[in-house]
């Protein structure tokens, strides 16, 4: 019979004999799979496991934390952090077109994570073999099927490592879906803000920020953000809406009056949706009251912003992120 407690009983019997005494190292992207992932494989060969966090500095408000400190204390896993948000905005200055932005975020996200295994593999030596990932059943299908190993390249002026290094890969997850995941994340103890988290794009606020992104911009995003999500749990609708991108207009003015004088401030954008899978959406018709509640809060509290709209349109014609 199908119990969760019976899935996490077999993985774990089936991690430890793929890894036997080797090492294995996993990625963390603050999100639902990954994390349920290493928790599994965690249980299975505890201290065999390293984590690895690299921290762009676009996540949301609180979220690296909840990797850090609730991860860490829910599953006594070895975390490694990267903390790379400097050179995720150097590399990001000046830069205003979403796929470039997109490409320039995974290839930095690539480098930096590469790097951090070449440290793990001069730490712990030729026993890290493998590599965890949180891939799940639905990746499996569309992928047609095959497991594999991930190979990393020399190409970083490291020096001293082999040119060419193969990882197998461990992937607890390829035989659930979503909800499955969640249920297994329960199980092994982890926190609601993980195991329930809505989906959230890897490239992170650089992608809702429409124009340049700067720590002054992401700082205020991540303000609004929060004030956003705050309401909406207050509310009671996380489970209802699927995802409700905040999106900054940064390169949009508008004249404003606040306090004493004129403003001239940018616009948050609300995207509430609702979705089965995001491949198409509806705009979510939420309450008009909590809607005022965030708006009231937004420009009230976040310095620079004297505007909050609503984006009303299905998908299609328009994506669920801006950018
Ligand atoms: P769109 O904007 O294409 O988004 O309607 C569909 C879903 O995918 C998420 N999304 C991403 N997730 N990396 C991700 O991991 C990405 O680059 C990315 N872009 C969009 C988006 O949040 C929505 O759930």
């Amino acid at each position: 019979t199908w119990t969760t407690h019976n899935v996490v009983e077999e993985q774990v019997a089936l991690i430890r004999e793929q890894v036997g005494t080797k090492r294995a190292i996993c990625g963390l992207s603050g999100g639902v799979d990954s994390a349920v992932a290493a928790a599994l494989v965690q249980k299975a060969i505890g201290s065999q496991l390293t984590c690895v966090y690299v921290d762009h500095g676009l996540m949301r408000k609180g979220e690296t934390e909840q990797v850090e400190k609730d991860f860490v204390a829910a599953t006594g896993v070895q975390l490694k952090v990267v903390d790379a948000q400097e050179r995720f905005l150097t590399a990001l200055a000046g830069v205003s077109d979403p796929e470039t932005k997109r490409k320039i975020i995974g290839r930095e996200f690539i480098r930096v994570f590469e790097q951090a295994q070449l440290e793990i593999l001069q730490e712990d030596g030729p026993e890290v073999a493998f590599l965890v990932q949180g891939t799940l059943y639905p990746d499996v299908v569309e992928s047609g099927g095959g497991t594999g190993t991930a190979n990393i390249k020399s190409h970083h002026n490291v020096g001293g490592l082999p040119d060419d290094i193969e990882f197998e890969l461990v992937e607890p997850l390829r035989k659930l879906f979503k909800d499955e995941v969640r249920m297994v994340g329960q199980e092994l103890g982890l926190p609601d803000e993980i195991v329930q988290r809505q989906p959230f794009p890897g490239p992170g606020l650089g992608i809702r920020i429409v124009g340049e992104v700067t720590k002054d911009r992401l700082d205020l995003l991540r303000e609004a953000d929060a004030i956003a999500r705050e309401e909406l749990t207050a509310a009671g609708l996380d489970r209802e809406i699927w995802q409700c991108p905040v999106v900054l207009l940064a390169d949009v003015r508008s004249v404003g009056v606040q306090g004493d004088g004129r403003t001239y401030g940018h616009p948050i954008v609300l995207r509430p949706v609702s979705s089965e899978d995001a491949m198409t959406a509806d705009w979510t018709r939420m309450p008009y009251d909590v809607l005022a509640k965030i708006s009231t809060r937004i420009t009230n509290e976040v310095a620079d912003v004297n505007r909050v709209v609503l984006d009303v349109t299905s998908k299609p014609p328009g994506t669920i992120e801006w950018e």
